[in-house]
């Protein structure tokens, strides 16, 4: 990080924040600051403002800084974690996702990532990929009419699909596409207005009864009452041991309490949120990305073929499929789904030389780090090879986050990258998708790092 001299010459103690001394993106307007510029393009924006240095001041309505350094993220996300909570942008998924886990802070936080954490053990996970090979496979003959008549597939929505109703299978024992038409609709609309109010100027509360406002309170109203009537049912039911049977089971050691039912709805919308949309874009943006570099689509063809061998992909199989789980590590390094996340200090707390204030807000960017060329050679090109062992030790382990780190890392992560490989691996062995020209791929970053318009291509037999 670089300070002026004068800074670099002040005691420690006396090395409080000095707003002036922090570069800034230098394109701010005298009253929106950044705004203007981060809600256009908020890509090109950050990837920009990340030239200013390791740690730069963006106006976003109120100063958030950059974190562009691994260590300065290590900093927030490990090493001084217990200092930082989530940021002030949290609390507009709020009325969508309530006080599940990803949202909720210390000890609630503690309490229910400790019951949640089993159902995401090895062992359990194995028991996931039966689900995910199955709800492939069924994706897959539901595409070769389309694929025999030449016919374009909407890549990202077949992938949301198809992700939603594992998690669903997996994790409750339901599908919220399966439980009525109107569910996915409403699912489709909720997550379309929270995104909106990702970038949204003023945030006016869900109970103010705009337009956009009612519309999000109707869909809430569908989806609540589908997933509350799965919680009666289950209540009702034999115990299963998934998620949401752990959950409803689980006791707390002190007060022998379990949880409300408004607590598992929380934590149902949190799960099928947090575990579908992230994981579709992951997968949607490997596709792309495959479509244009086909000696990597041709080597991930051969290695699902070969260890394959037309069966279906099994746990013992998944680490001879190499190159599928390097391709979706790359995917996820250009197009990380979880684009940026923010974090609040508690209190003040020391960056190298800089003292940051108890509230300042943060931001973690992954589509900025992933592509410094510091750490990766050629950043914008598609190389799965980054991700031989051999070239990821020579690496920052904090240079590369796409499920963050520490305490609040991703606890579907080896969920979504056990997913990821064997849908890879499933749809190469199987078919190429090719991209379909004329209609070009828009980013649309705001919660995930999405496809505007979907991703259209042909799937052809191979
Ligand atoms: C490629 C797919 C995925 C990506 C890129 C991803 C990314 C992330 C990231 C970056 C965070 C941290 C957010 C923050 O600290 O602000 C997170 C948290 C979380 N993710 Fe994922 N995720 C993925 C898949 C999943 C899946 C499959 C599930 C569940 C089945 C899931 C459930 C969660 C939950 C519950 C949290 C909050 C954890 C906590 O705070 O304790 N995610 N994810």
């Amino acid at each position: 990080m670089k300070l002026s001299a004068e800074v670099e010459h002040l005691a420690p103690a006396q090395r409080w924040e000095r707003r002036d001394e922090i570069p800034t993106t230098g394109e701010a307007w005298p009253l929106l600051g950044d705004l203007p510029a981060a809600r256009r393009d908020p890509l090109a924006f950050h990837a920009r403002a990340a030239l200013a240095g390791d740690i730069v001041r963006l106006r976003l309505g109120r100063d958030v800084y950059l974190l562009n350094h691994p260590d300065d993220v290590q900093r927030v996300l490990h090493d001084n974690h217990t200092n930082y909570r989530k940021s002030f942008f949290y609390a507009r998924m709020k009325p969508l996702l309530g006080e599940g886990l990803l949202i909720s802070e210390g000890g609630a936080w503690r309490r229910k990532r400790r019951l949640a954490q089993p159902a995401f053990h090895r062992e359990r996970l194995a028991a996931f990929a039966g689900i995910m090979v199955e709800h492939t496979k069924a994706t897959l003959d539901r595409w070769s009419g389309a694929a025999v008549r030449n016919e374009p597939l909407d890549v990202a929505a077949e992938m949301k699909r198809l992700t939603l109703t594992i998690v669903g299978h997996s994790l409750f024992g339901f599908d919220l596409l399966g439980q009525a038409e109107e569910a996915g609709q409403a699912l489709t609309e909720a997550l379309r207005i929270t995104n909106d109010r990702f970038w949204s100027l003023v945030y006016l509360p869900p109970s103010i009864p705009t337009p956009s406002n009612i519309r999000f309170a109707r869909s809430m109203r569908v989806l609540d009452r589908v997933v509350n009537d799965v919680i009666a049912a289950r209540r009702s039911g034999p115990t299963r041991p998934d998620l949401l049977g752990m959950l409803m089971e689980a006791r707390d050691v002190e007060t022998g309490e379990g949880l409300s039912d408004r607590e598992l709805r929380d934590e149902v919308m949190t799960m099928v949120l947090a575990g579908h949309e992230t994981t579709a874009n992951a997968l949607s943006w490997a596709f792309h990305l495959l479509s244009g570099a086909p000696s990597v689509d041709q080597g991930l063809h051969h290695e699902a073929a070969s260890v394959l061998d037309g069966s279906d992909p099994t746990v013992e199989a998944l680490p001879r499929l190499e190159t599928a789980s390097r391709v979706s590590q790359e995917s996820m390094r250009l197009y990380p789904p979880a684009w940026a996340f923010g974090r609040e200090a508690v209190e003040d707390d020391v960056f190298g030389a800089i003292r940051i204030r108890a509230g300042t807000a943060l931001t973690i960017c992954p589509w900025v780090l992933h592509r410094d060329p510091r750490w990766w050679d050629e950043p914008d090109r598609f190389d799965p090879d980054r991700f031989r062992p051999e070239a990821v030790k020579g690496r920052p382990r904090y240079a590369y986050v796409p499920f963050a780190a520490g305490p609040r890392m991703c606890i579907g992560n080896a969920f979504a990258q056990m997913e990821m490989q064997i849908v890879l691996a499933m749809v190469a062995a199987r078919y190429r998708l090719a991209q379909v020209p004329g209609r070009p791929v828009e980013f649309e970053a705001s919660v995930t790092l999405r496809p505007r318009k979907g991703i259209w291509m042909t799937a052809h037999p191979r």
